[in-house]
């Protein structure tokens, strides 16, 4: 049984305070939060129950904190799981780290790339477990279509488009989100789920070139970007301008040699195959969500003494610094390349 920390009681902290409840190899023993009233987690409760299923949220054995420092100090936990604003994910990792914790981290893993190398390095010196939140690693949705395309089947991927819209977030904590300072806005908070999965299928592309709605802090809110590869072509959108009432969606194309694969979570089934020359097929998909899957996994690769290596903090910051490439080549212009 691996014991765990909470910092950031916020949106995601409840994700995986909801994923805890439901994973028997690990435990919640300590919760923290700036916010005395995000720790409240049993007056939610009152009001109905957190989205976890039928279960209700039982936080009597848990201990509470204001202060992450103090609670780095009294212990009584083997893994920290940080849920906070991005742009207090490096030192929070990094003391947790120093600390003797092994850590997982929401993506994005900083929203500088000079804070993710300084993550990336303190792995390497404290040698402790980390991982990060780049849950489409884990969706299963993403992850049956990989599998499918790792199986050679249909042949090679020719071509592919990812996208990915919202409706702007109005949940966080003092409005963070939308200080592209803090954030990255949504081409760096949103977008990089894409380019993950981008990046995890493919691996970097030669060169980026991206448009984008600019923000009038000079942030950018909805992104589109062409990858240069040698031998397919790779396009992706993302962004949070979308109306109100749009709500949010993800969506993928795969052209490969033999099959065109349709990736979209506002049709049922989810994800459909058309072979060449064959009838249509619904891709069974397992139950569950990448929430669910990423923690289950870091929590057992621990237990084992070894981690799967499916996101790794190296894998991380190249995701960041790939954001960052996107972001530089839509405001300047320019296609930007070089990554390897
Ligand atoms: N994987 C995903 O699909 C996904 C989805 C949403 C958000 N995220 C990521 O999760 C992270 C958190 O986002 P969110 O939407 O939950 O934000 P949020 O604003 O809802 O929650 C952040 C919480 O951190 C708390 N906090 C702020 N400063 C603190 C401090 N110094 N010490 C302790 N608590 C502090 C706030 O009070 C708040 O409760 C971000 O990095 C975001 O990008 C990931």
């Amino acid at each position: 049984m691996k014991r765990v920390a909470l910092i950031g009681l916020g949106f995601m902290g409840k994700m995986h305070l909801s994923v805890y409840m439901k994973l028997r190899e690990a435990e919640v023993s300590a919760i923290c939060d700036v916010n005395e009233e995000a720790l409240d987690i049993e007056s939610l409760e009152a009001g109905g129950n957190i989205d976890t299923g039928s279960e209700k949220v039982d936080l009597s054995g848990v201990r509470k904190y204001k202060d992450y420092e103090k609670m780095l100090k009294d212990g009584g936990f083997d893994i920290v799981d940080i849920c906070l604003p991005t742009y207090l994910h490096a030192d929070v990792a990094i003391k947790a780290m120093e600390a003797g914790y092994h850590v997982f981290c929401e993506k994005p893993l900083a929203n500088r790339l000079e804070d993710a190398e300084r993550i990336v390095a303190k792995v390497e010196e404290t040698g402790k477990f980390f991982s990060v939140g780049q849950c489409l690693r884990y969706w299963p949705a993403y992850t049956e279509i990989k599998r499918l395309i790792d199986s050679g089947d249909y042949g090679r991927v020719r071509y592919a488009e990812f996208a990915r819209f919202s409706t702007t977030p109005t949940w966080t904590w003092n409005n963070w989100i939308l200080n592209g300072n803090l954030s990255g806005n949504a081409a760096l908070d949103l977008h990089i789920h894409d380019v993950d999965m981008i990046l995890y299928l493919f691996g970097f592309p030669e060169a980026v070139h991206s448009r984008g709605v600019v923000e009038k802090d000079g942030s950018i809110s909805q992104i589109s970007t062409i990858y240069r590869y040698p031998d397919l072509v790779v396009t992706s959108s993302g962004g949070w301008i979308c109306s109100d009432s749009f709500g949010f969606n993800m969506r993928a194309l795969y052209i490969l040699a033999k099959a065109t694969i349709e990736l979209d979570f506002s049709k049922n089934p989810v994800v459909m195959v058309y072979p060449q020359g064959k009838e249509k097929y619904a891709l069974p998909l397992p139950e569950g969500d990448g929430y669910y899957y990423e923690l289950k996994d870091f929590i057992s690769g621990i237990e084992q003494g070894k981690l799967s290596g499916v996101v790794t903090p190296r894998s991380a910051a190249d995701s960041v610094k790939m954001c960052l490439a996107e972001i530089d080549s839509a405001l300047n212009e320019r296609e930007v390349g070089g990554f390897k």
